[in-house]
């Protein structure tokens, strides 16, 4: 059987996933080369597992539903913009997430977790972020999409509940990738 590309994510909601329909609408306009993320695809990813052997799918599953029984819901701020890449060539276009121990202890945990059973995770230092758009080419547009970004840099775009994660499995196709939820795992 085939290994599945995955990732662990916690949903964003409805209602925010509106919000930042509303910045991504206002950012569009600027049409620069960014392939933007369809909305339902926005998530917050806590650990990036890349290709999975499928004989760890299951004690995978059972590693986080075991790991978020032992936590409490909590509510997460969404707020200001950013990029990564260097100056003036942004790679990614992000919502930003506010500083949260909780949200660390849980990444935390389920890092922990995922060694237990033997997964490996991208060890990159954790940066939550939400991926609004990756861009395509550094075009004549960027500047001014930049600079229309700058007016949201300290926004406060509202709080999500963080009330379970989700084992997400990515298929990359030439439209960019879909992401399916395989598992989800409640907090207490
Ligand atoms: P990104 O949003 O910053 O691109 C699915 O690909 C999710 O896993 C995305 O949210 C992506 O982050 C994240 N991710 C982290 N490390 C990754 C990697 N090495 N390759 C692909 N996606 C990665």
């Amino acid at each position: 059987m085939e290994t599945v590309r995955s990732f662990i994510a916690i949903d964003i909601g409805d209602e925010m996933r509106e919000r930042l329909d509303e910045l991504q609408r206002k950012l569009k306009k600027v049409h620069a080369n960014v392939r933007w993320v369809k909305l339902k695809s926005v998530h917050l990813t806590l650990a990036f597992l890349g290709d999975v052997p499928p004989e760890k799918i299951d004690p995978l599953k059972a590693a986080l539903d075991h790991t978020c029984r032992g936590i409490r819901c909590f509510e997460l701020k969404v707020t200001g913009t950013g990029t990564f890449g260097r100056s003036g060539h942004p790679r990614v276009i992000w919502a930003g997430i506010g500083e949260n121990p909780d949200l660390l202890t849980l990444q935390k945990k389920i890092s922990d977790s995922l060694l237990a059973v033997e997964v490996d995770i991208d060890r990159k230092p954790f940066f939550p972020h939400l991926t609004l758009g990756r861009v395509k080419a550094v075009d004549r547009h960027i500047p001014s999409l930049l600079k229309k970004l700058e007016n949201y840099a300290v926004t406060d775009f509202g709080s999500i509940s963080a009330s379970g994660v989700e084992l997400m499995k990515s298929d990359l196709t030439p439209r960019g990738a879909d992401y399916a939820v395989l598992h989800s795992s409640p907090l207490s």
